[in-house]
């Protein structure tokens, strides 16, 4: 039996070599290695009936025989494997060393991205960046900026009022401005400053122009002799950085109770005489506001302002509805 082992090898590798295709290859694999016909699994099952004197090396020749036509049936195997993987490469021309187009990558949304060039452009002019929360109380947003109880100003701003009061049961609300961050900022600085704030507001109120959430940016420069022109020079040059140099602007007289005398940005939009665009309230800090913060309206004057984002953004980009802003449709943000 064991002198007809390499004569059986050699008819298995042939065998092997010459299967023309993965189905007559595993076809060999059944005569040899099948469970009930084939050949090596009875010769392998025999051993146990053999005389001892013989089987130590009857089952060595044997294994090494399984072990070699094991690995040849394989290596073959990886061939046919190999060569199918050749072929759908070569049918669909794909080609698979080549590199993957990078991946897309994302971007900030227009609004953050704008807020962080509102606060790289003011900060070269000098201006330190002040943040307050979004649930402000009401003394905050109206009191303190000379908006009474029962002053009329504050119907114009609709508010939202939380249910529960502070801690220290005072009324809260979502602000309705970024103004009481002037507030905020007075009351723990000393003057001079300059001073921005970013951030959202919310007021009742939904069309095409207007979405109950929004945002602004609140100026404020206070010095011994800040005045108007200067309020107009630093308005028009951040303006013209943040959106274009080719703009025109309309300084209306307006009112607010923070501010004396109070005026209103215009930008034009649309051809020829064409339409005004309202973007901005400022004005000179009324005395009252700079008495409440405990400055002293003697020594210290300035200007305050405060812009509408989307206002600025509909401009730049020429976005007809606010609301595309806010629905996060992937069709629309691409294209900034
Ligand atoms: N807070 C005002 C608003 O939301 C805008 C505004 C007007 C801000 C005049 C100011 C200012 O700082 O001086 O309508």
């Amino acid at each position: 039996m064991a002198d007809t082992l390499p004569a059986l090898q050699k008819e298995a590798l042939r065998e092997i070599a010459e299967a023309k295709d993965m189905e007559a290859l595993l076809q060999v694999e059944q005569k040899l290695f099948g469970r009930k016909q084939g050949y090596l699994t009875a010769e392998l099952r025999k051993l146990g009936g053999i005389p001892e004197s013989e089987r130590k090396s009857q089952g060595e020749a044997l294994n090494l025989l399984k072990a070699t036509l094991e690995r040849a049936l394989l290596d073959r195997k990886d061939a046919f494997e190999r060569k199918k993987i050749d072929a759908l490469a070569a049918e669909d021309h794909l080609d698979i060393t080549m590199d993957l187009p990078p991946p897309p990558r994302g971007h900030l949304h227009l609004i953050p991205e704008f807020m962080n060039q509102v606060e790289e452009v003011f900060g070269r002019m000098g201006f330190d960046v002040a943040y307050g929360p979004e649930i402000e109380e009401e003394a905050l947003n109206f009191d303190l900026l000379n908006m009474p109880v029962d002053h009329p100003a504050r119907d114009v701003q609709d508010t939202f009022w939380m249910e529960r009061a502070s801690a220290e049961g005072r009324r809260l609300l979502l602000r309705t401005h970024t103004s009481p961050v002037q507030i905020r900022y007075m009351q723990t600085h000393t003057p001079p400053f300059r001073m921005i704030c970013p951030g959202k507001v919310f007021r009742r109120d939904a069309d095409a122009t207007h979405s109950p959430m929004f945002h602004q940016f609140e100026g404020l420069m206070i010095g011994k002799d800040v005045s108007l022109r200067h309020l107009k020079g630093v308005m028009i040059a951040a303006v013209k950085e943040l959106i274009s140099e080719d703009l025109t602007f309309r300084f209306r007289t307006g009112y607010f109770p923070f501010t004396e005398p109070s005026m209103e940005m215009d930008i034009q939009w649309g051809e020829g005489e064409g339409k005004w665009l309202e973007v901005a309230g400022c004005g000179m800090v009324h005395p009252q506001v700079l008495r409440n913060v405990k400055i002293d309206p003697e020594v210290w004057q300035g200007f305050a302002f405060g812009f509408g984002v989307e206002r600025l953004l509909m401009i730049k980009h020429r976005i007809p509805d606010i609301r595309s802003f806010y629905q996060g449709d992937l069709r629309f943000l691409r294209q900034f």
